[in-house]
C-alpha cells in the first residue's frame, strides 16, 4: 500500500477541498434518490423557498465533507479513519443529490460556502486533537443534530416538493447510520454546552445559507 507524506496528504485534502467548493459535483457513488417521473409541480414562490432549503442543505453537506476530511487527519485508529472515509463517500452523495436538486430549482449553492468549510475544517481537527473518544463524540452529537435538522426540513419543505423531500428523507437515513457507527466506535458524550454552541453556530448557518 502506498505511503502518503505529510506533504502528499496536505495536497491530498487541498484537492478534495477544492473539488468540494469549486466543482459542481455531479459525480455520485449512489443514483440519486429521485426519479424521472416524481412529481415536480411547484409555484415560483415554493420553488425559491425549497432552494432556499437545499441550499442550507447543500451547505451542511459541504461541512460535512471539512468534518470528515479534518477527522480523518486527526483519526489514531487506522479502523476508524476507514469508517470515517466510508460515511465522507456517502456525504459526498448527498452534496452531490443537493447540488442536483438546487440546479433543477434553478437556483445556487451558497456563496458563503468556504467559509463553512474553513470553519467546520478547524472545528474537526480541534475536536480529533483531543483524542478519538471525543472526536467520535463530536461526529455523533453533529449527525444527531442533522437528522434534527433534516427532520425539520420535511415540515417546511412544500408539500408537492416530492423530488427535494426523497433527496432530505434518504440523507436522513445516512446520517443516522453515521450516528450509529461513532457510537458503536466508543463516542463520548459532549458537555452540554459544547452540544448548545453546536446548535448556535448551526442556526446562525442555516440562516444566513438559505439566503445567501
Ligand atoms: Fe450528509
Ligand atoms: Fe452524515
Amino acid at each position: 500500500m502506498r505511503h502518503f507524506s505529510f506533504l502528499d496528504q496536505v495536497l491530498l485534502h487541498c484537492d478534495l477541498a477544492r473539488k468540494t467548493l469549486l466543482v459542481q459535483p455531479t459525480h455520485h457513488q449512489r443514483a440519486c434518490p429521485i426519479k424521472a417521473d416524481d412529481s415536480d409541480a411547484l409555484s415560483e414562490k415554493e420553488k425559491k423557498h425549497a432552494a432556499g432549503l437545499m441550499r442550507v442543505n447543500h451547505a451542511g453537506e459541504v461541512c460535512a465533507q471539512a468534518l470528515y476530511q479534518g477527522q480523518a487527519i486527526t483519526a489514531r485508529s487506522k479502523t476508524l479513519r476507514e469508517k470515517m472515509q466510508h460515511a465522507a463517500d456517502e456525504e459526498l452523495d448527498h452534496l452531490a443529490w443537493c447540488n442536483q436538486r438546487l440546479q433543477e430549482l434553478d437556483n445556487h449553492a451558497s456563496y458563503l460556502n468556504i467559509f463553512w468549510y474553513l470553519g467546520a475544517f478547524g472545528i474537526a481537527i480541534a475536536a480529533g486533537c483531543v483524542g478519538d473518544r471525543w472526536n467520535l463524540g463530536f461526529l455523533a452529537e453533529t449527525e444527531q443534530q442533522v437528522v434534527q435538522h433534516l427532520e425539520s426540513h420535511l415540515g417546511l419543505l412544500p408539500e408537492n416538493d416530492v423530488k427535494s423531500r426523497l433527496i432530505v428523507e434518504h440523507m436522513r437515513d445516512d446520517e443516522k447510520q453515521h450516528r450509529q457507527m461513532a457510537q458503536d466506535n466508543g463516542a463520548a458524550e459532549l458537555p452540554i454546552m459544547i452540544k448548545k454552541l453546536m446548535q448556535f453556530s448551526s442556526s446562525v448557518m442555516t440562516r444566513l445559507a438559505y439566503y445567501v
